[in-house]
């Protein structure tokens, strides 16, 4: 069997293409969509991230904000800088990049977001209304993309059992929350692994959908996916690759040229999840905005 390629750049794209719309009718009754993106310190990953994050945002007509500031910050100074935004009528969304320098304190940060403006889906108030499955919770924008691409994919949850690989509280633990909820996207049975589970790998072969997110290169091997069943990796790992310009190469959490022989549909790295985090980011944005007008 050859597996149906999830293709997250178009279903991304298709996304940002409804978003935009949506923007270009609010623009109408002068409403203007608005995101701020703080980066604190120079980590190149970050920065390509927030670099994409605002592309993102001036092709879908909104209003974006990067503020970026030396790795020296302290926390008192970002959380001015967070209450400043949590003022700004003109801001309705605001995403504090991660991974935060050591001498600050995350939680604190991530905290003070207005919970109305937590287009990350962070602050407890949006974990709480997700897991009780209140529709006005911002939902963190990578498991709520994976849910989007599965519905958008045809790709049936209900009564299937989904294995989620890994309990962050950026995408596993929020991920296993979206499953089990009622409705389109929901209704899954879900099992969550964690390097303290027994027996891993036959775990990872009960799942009609495994989803990876432990950030370890190819971790999900061949005789970890049952034939037929769906692959959605949300890792993005850098290799080293001294045959590459850049000297590293990209690479997911699933062994993507075995598992793609046995699964039925699998999500590729680059090219798979990422680029549905960052359409998830416009649709929170605009879906905090909505709910204050
Ligand atoms: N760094 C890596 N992923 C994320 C994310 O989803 N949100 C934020 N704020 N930072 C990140």
């Amino acid at each position: 069997m050859t597996a149906h390629i999830i293709d997250g750049v178009a279903l991304g794209t298709a996304i940002r293409h409804e978003v935009a719309e949506e923007a270009a009718r609010l623009k109408a009754r002068g409403l203007v969509p608005g995101l701020a993106v703080v980066l604190i310190g120079e980590d190149p990953a970050s920065r390509a991230y927030v670099g994409s994050k605002e592309k993102a945002c001036r092709e879908a007509g909104m209003h974006s904000v990067k503020i970026t500031r030396p790795a020296a910050t302290t926390e008192a100074e970002l959380l001015a800088i967070v209450d400043q935004l949590n003022q700004d009528p003109a801001i309705h969304g605001i995403l504090v990049q991660l991974p935060l320098p050591q001498h600050i304190n995350t939680e604190k940060v991530l905290h003070r977001v207005d919970p109305r403006k937590d287009v990350d889906g962070f602050h407890p108030v949006n974990v709480g209304k997700m897991v009780s499955g209140d529709p006005t919770a911002l939902r963190p924008c990578t498991p709520w993309g994976v849910i989007q691409m599965l519905l958008r994919s045809g790709i049936e949850t209900r009564g299937a059992h989904a294995v989620v690989l890994g309990r962050s509280t950026i995408v596993g633990k929020p991920m296993a929350s979206l499953l089990i909820q009622t409705g389109p996207g929901g209704d899954a049975t879900v099992t969550v692994c964690h390097s303290k589970t027994r027996d891993l790998p036959a775990v990872c072969r009960s799942a009609d959908i495994l989803i990876a997110a432990i950030g370890k290169p190819e971790f999900v091997k061949r005789d970890m996916v049952r034939p037929g069943a769906v692959v959605i990796d949300v890792g993005i790992n850098r290799v080293d690759d001294p045959s590459l310009p850049k000297g590293y190469r990209l690479t997911g959490d699933v062994a993507y040229a075995e598992c793609v022989e046995v699964a039925s549909a699998i999500s590729p790295v680059p090219g798979g999840v990422g680029p549905m985090t960052i359409a998830m980011l416009m649709a929170n944005t605009l879906q905090a905005m909505q709910q204050r007008t």
